[in-house]
């Protein structure tokens, strides 16, 4: 598996301060409140496990799976909800935790149906943002990393759904995907 990685862009020791570091921005935004963590299925929840470990007030999760991509690296702009919340979201104050945002297109769908749920706020929080390739206007409240456009794996992400449980963020051989 790390033969196919062709270099490590964030290691475990990053990602870890980052988390605490966001854990703690939370924590005090929310003191007072409860807010419905809503972990975007697959890729976030190596991120989500981590992150709501660091979260020092009461909250609730929840998980969402939705799909845009296929097999691939490319969106298809097909957003499909593949498991819906369990949770009524109707007055709760959101935060929608992500692995990365890439095109946008996802998660402006997202949002758009979570607002249109009731929730009484949203927040994004992404542990990746590829600004490089937005195609949709998505604000982000909480940002782990600010990357290139390269196409990374590890930690809850993916290529063909392989390499999620790399304890780091890599940059995966372009001729693993090439071919
Ligand atoms: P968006 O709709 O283009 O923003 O797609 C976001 C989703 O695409 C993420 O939740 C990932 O599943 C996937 N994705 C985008 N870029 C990468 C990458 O570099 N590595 C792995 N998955 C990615
Ligand atoms: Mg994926």
């Amino acid at each position: 598996m790390t033969e196919d990685i062709k270099e490590i862009m964030l290691t475990e020791a990053k990602i870890k301060e980052k988390v605490v570091e966001l854990g703690s921005r939370i924590s005090k935004d929310y003191e007072g409140k409860v807010p419905l963590l809503i972990s975007i299925l697959k890729g976030s929840v190596v991120f989500m496990a981590d992150l709501m470990r660091e979260i020092t007030v009461h909250c609730d999760i929840d998980f969402m799976s939705v799909s845009s991509y296929g097999k691939g690296r490319k969106t298809s702009g097909v957003v499909r909800i593949l498991k819906d919340l369990d949770t009524d979201i109707t007055g709760r104050d959101v935060i929608v935790v992500e692995d990365i945002l890439d095109s946008g297109m996802t998660l402006s769908y997202l949002l758009e149906l979570l607002k249109a749920r009731g929730a009484g706020s949203i927040r994004l929080c992404t542990l990746l943002d590829k600004p490089d390739r937005r195609v949709a206007d998505v604000k982000v409240d909480y940002c782990g990393f600010v990357i290139p456009d390269e196409f990374v794996v590890g930690y809850g992400l993916d290529y063909a759904d392989r390499y999620r449980n790399l304890p780091y963020i890599g940059v995966l051989k372009p001729e693993v995907y090439s071919n």
